[in-house]
């Protein structure tokens, strides 16, 4: 089995893709510790109540994870309906915390998995200030980054998750060079899950009509879960620092 005596912790575990990859995971031999703010609705072999955006939070919950934990796939995120602060310490700042947290507890042949998104897929036009951020070390040195070079609300989403897909890039390189750490990002399209709601308030109408007549439909989560597992497991040893879409073909429908 492809993750068979793997421990793996997935944020975000509760709804949607999360829970689907959860229930992949196990199907697949894994132990689960599902971690989010809401009480999971899936079977998972441990659960860890967790307010990702607040680093005391973590810091104090962190305690109640396993010792050596072999895959973390950070699938918690909001969309940019909420409030940007909230964006930023959630999709960003607080995953990045948990990430580093946890990574001393992963052995060699460890394996990182980031939700980001296809509305990340402009990172290459900002990446000076995404390696700025991504170089602040820890939560509150991110924070204060970003009072001194404030995100509009109505971009915050993309913002965040091309962030993340830079930060990703530029922190695989350490883990894998230095503890045989494997981190990578998806970056799915639209899938049929609650938050799709929220995307279509946040993109507008216009938008979210040229962007369905680029893809043949929405996602189903379950279709999102298999490439998650597959970066988690062995097979896909080589694999770093990639952003993998995962979107019916609409990042390719871009070029
Ligand atoms: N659904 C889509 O169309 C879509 C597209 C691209 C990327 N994504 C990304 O995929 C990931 C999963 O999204 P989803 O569609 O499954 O959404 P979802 O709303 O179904 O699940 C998100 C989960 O994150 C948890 N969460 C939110 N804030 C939290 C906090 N402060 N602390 C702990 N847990 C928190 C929620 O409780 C929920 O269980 C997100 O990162 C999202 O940005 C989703």
């Amino acid at each position: 089995m492809k993750l068979h005596g793997k421990t793996i912790v997935i944020t975000g575990a509760s709804s949607g893709i999360g829970g689907e990859v959860a229930r992949l995971a196990r199907f697949h031999g894994a132990h689960v510790i599902g971690v989010d703010r809401n009480d999971p609705m899936v079977t998972l072999d441990g659960f860890v109540k967790m307010d990702l955006g607040d680093p005391a939070a973590i810091d104090a919950a962190i305690s109640h994870l396993p010792a050596q934990i072999d895959g973390l796939v950070n699938a918690a995120g909001v969309p940019g309906t909420v409030d940007r602060d909230v964006v930023a310490r959630v999709n960003y700042l607080g995953l990045r915390h948990l990430t580093d947290a946890l990574v001393p507890r992963m052995p060699k042949g460890g394996s990182i998995v980031n939700f980001a998104s296809i509305l990340g897929v402009e990172w290459p036009k900002r990446l000076d200030a995404h390696k700025q951020l991504a170089a602040t070390a820890g939560f509150a040195a991110g924070k204060a980054w970003l009072d001194a070079n404030p995100v509009a609300q109505e971009t915050c989403y993309q913002y965040f998750k091309e962030a993340l897909i830079v930060w990703t890039k530029k922190r695989s390189v350490e883990l894998f060079m230095q503890h045989d750490i494997r981190m990578n990002s998806v970056a799915p399209g639209p899938v049929f899950t609650p938050i799709l709601g929220d995307f279509v308030s946040m993109l507008g109408q216009e938008r979210v009509e040229r962007d369905s007549a680029l893809m043949k439909r929405p996602a189903l989560a379950d279709e999102v879960a298999g490439p998650v597992v597959f970066l988690c497991s062995d097979d896909a040893r080589w694999v770093v620092g990639a952003n993998l879409p995962v979107d019916g073909g609409v990042e390719a429908a871009y070029v």
